[in-house]
């Protein structure tokens, strides 16, 4: 079974956290009333992990920032409209032990958030 497609050998805590976290944005900034898509898949190669949500996404040239620690695209109205700006940073750290990548993109509408970790 484990040798199936899309499945890896990781560490389940620390990738369990980075999936929360990118789950926890969507859930925070998605307008109301639409969804937040979780995808996951994978093939021989590495396995898929996406997050979608619908609205408002971020400014094109914040995509790569956002995984920097403490960057926050609203740090400017202060702690009230959100968390320190730690948690992309913290997901991207467990996604490179597993030798992975963690990238952003604006769906209009929207962000996606993709995780794939190569398989052994
Ligand atoms: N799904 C999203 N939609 C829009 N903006 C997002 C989304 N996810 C992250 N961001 C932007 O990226 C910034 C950094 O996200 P990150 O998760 O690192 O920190 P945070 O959510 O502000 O705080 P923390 O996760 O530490 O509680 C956020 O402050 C927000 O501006
Ligand atoms: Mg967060």
């Amino acid at each position: 079974m484990f040798s199936a497609p899309g499945y890896v050998t990781a560490d389940g805590e620390l990738l369990r956290r980075a999936i929360e976290k990118v789950l926890r944005n969507a859930i925070q900034h998605t307008q109301e009333g639409t969804r937040v898509q979780l995808f996951g898949g994978g093939g021989q190669h590495e396995a898929v992990i996406a997050v979608r949500d619908w609205e408002p996404g971020v400014p094109d040239q914040a995509l790569a920032g956002i995984f920097q620690p403490f960057y926050r695209i609203d740090a400017a109205q202060g702690r009230s409209s959100g968390g320190v700006g730690l948690g992309l940073s913290i997901a991207q750290r467990a996604v490179a032990v597993h030798r992975g990548t963690i990238f952003a993109e604006n769906c209009a509408p929207g962000l996606r958030v993709t995780i794939r970790i190569p398989r052994d």
